[in-house]
């Protein structure tokens, strides 16, 4: 992996020295997991070339994410680490003799010291590599057929799984610095995306500024840009690319973020061309977004903060005029979900929505939504080092309002106040937060504050 071209990105000095505290952490609690779990070691692949149907061509290869939390390689497929607890991993790095493609380079960065790096040329080799007895091994990864023969191997074990994946929500320090320049770069993406908005470009337009400010093809991405102008604003993952401009531009609502030594941003703003009662709009959700963020500390429920978005989006609602009763009526009716029907928020790290967000425990079950709230992501208390993004919405969605507008909620909204904003789509804002003892770092603010400097 390149470490961004960027010089306020951490040195790769920096790296090391985080890196290598940040495998030991993961290396100790790996050999928890194992022994409460009765394996010996673990094998994690790094995924498998997908093949088209028909064709000599392959999907774009995606890194599976359990392996990135040992390792930063994301671009080659085939590689495994094997870890025994009390020895240095080892990376089985898949070099292929080919001269149809280039083989990957072995790697050599501020992480590779921290590994015992064996060039395998196929899975033959990777499986001379493994101790010939691997009854005692955990495996996570596609079954793919090459493991056919691999005899003895446990397959993505539920309950290991559960152990690895609930830790994973408290991020290292070197996982932080990593959150941190993904928000650099995102926050860079944006800037870019939002003068093209500006100057009248299209929705591809605005992507490819995005990428090229990124210095990331969109393959690299943590997941697809939303890039949504004017009444699209209202589909929450707006996935078309338009190349025309439309005739009449409003809004844009961008949700996209990069990706850092394989950390993810996830970042969301939104934009009036004009000032009006939708940038007023903006303005009053972006003040609800950043008193939600005040809140945020360690130990506060984190359903609590889902269900205190509502209640100030009630107000909202009311103060702004779009309803005709009461905020407290609003959420006793369930108003507030036609306007914000999914999660106020969501664990972020090495996948966007990152893994562990509902578990008690690795071994106490789940924690269950709030009632009538089936899209929140994250139903666990916030600890110290956590991190989570803060992404409350107000939108004009055609199908939620026929819903309202067929049952008894038809007497609690001001029409007439909606049909007058939907041609704008809808309004997120979305910040990552780093959870501390007493707040929270929000960095993507901070992203947005140092890009801003001179
Ligand atoms: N970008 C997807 C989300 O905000 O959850
Ligand atoms: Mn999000
Ligand atoms: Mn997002």
């Amino acid at each position: 992996m390149a470490v961004p071209h960027l010089q306020e990105f951490p040195s790769a000095d920096t790296l090391e020295h985080l890196f290598a505290a940040h495998l030991s952490a993961v290396c100790r609690r790996t050999a928890t997991a194992l022994e409460a779990c009765g394996y010996r070691d673990l094998l994690v692949h790094s995924g498998s070339l997908r093949p088209l149907f028909q064709d000599d061509r392959t999907h774009p290869f995606e890194v599976n994410a359990p392996f990135k939390v040992w390792t930063p390689l994301s671009d080659v497929p085939d590689c495994f680490v094997h870890f025994v607890p009390d020895r240095p991993p080892r990376l089985l790095f898949h070099r292929p003799t080919d001269y149809w493609y280039k083989p990957a380079p072995l790697p050599q960065a501020y992480w590779t010291d921290r590994f015992e790096i064996v060039p395998c040329s196929d899975l033959q080799g990777a499986r001379a590599a493994l101790p010939e007895d691997l009854s005692h091994t955990a495996y996570l990864g596609e079954d793919f057929g090459g493991l056919a023969g691999w005899a003895g191997l446990a397959l993505n074990p539920p309950r290991l799984i559960r152990h690895l994946d609930y830790h994973r929500a408290v991020k290292t320090p070197y996982e932080l610095a990593c959150l941190r320049a993904a928000n650099r770069l995102g926050a860079r993406g944006h800037r870019a995306a939002a003068r093209v908005f500006t100057a009248g470009g299209s929705t591809f337009d605005i992507e490819l500024a995005f990428l090229a400010a990124c210095g990331q093809r969109e393959q690299e991405l943590p997941y697809n840009p939303i890039i949504a102008l004017n009444e699209n604003g209202a589909v929450l993952h707006y996935q078309m690319l338009e190349r025309e401009v439309p005739p009449a531009r409003r809004s844009l609502l961008i949700d996209a973020g990069a990706e850092f030594a394989g950390y993810a941003s996830d970042i969301t703003r939104t934009y009036a061309h004009e000032t009006g009662e939708f940038a007023d709009l903006i303005g009053r959700m972006d003040t609800l977004q950043q008193t939600l963020c005040a809140q945020v500390k360690a130990g506060i429920d984190w359903r609590e903060v889902h269900l205190r978005a509502h209640r100030l989006l009630a107000a909202l609602l009311a103060d702004a005029d779009l309803l005709t009763c009461s905020a407290e009526e609003a959420i006793d009716s369930q108003v507030t979900t036609v306007f914000l029907p999914h999660g106020v928020g969501h664990l972020l790290g090495l996948q966007v929505h990152d893994a562990g967000g509902f578990m008690r425990a690795p071994e106490e079950g789940d924690i269950e939504r709030p009632e009538s709230h089936p899209y929140l992501r994250l139903t666990r208390v916030l600890e110290p080092g956590f991190v989570v993004t803060m992404e409350p919405g107000l939108y004009f969605i055609d199908t939620l309002l026929a819903a309202a507008r067929a049952d008894r909620r038809r007497r609690l909204i001001r029409w007439s106040r909606i049909e007058s904003l939907r041609p704008y789509g809808g309004i997120r804002i979305e910040d990552d937060l780093a959870v501390t003892a007493t707040g929270c770092e929000n960095l993507t603010r901070e992203a947005f504050n140092a890009e801003n400097a001179p």
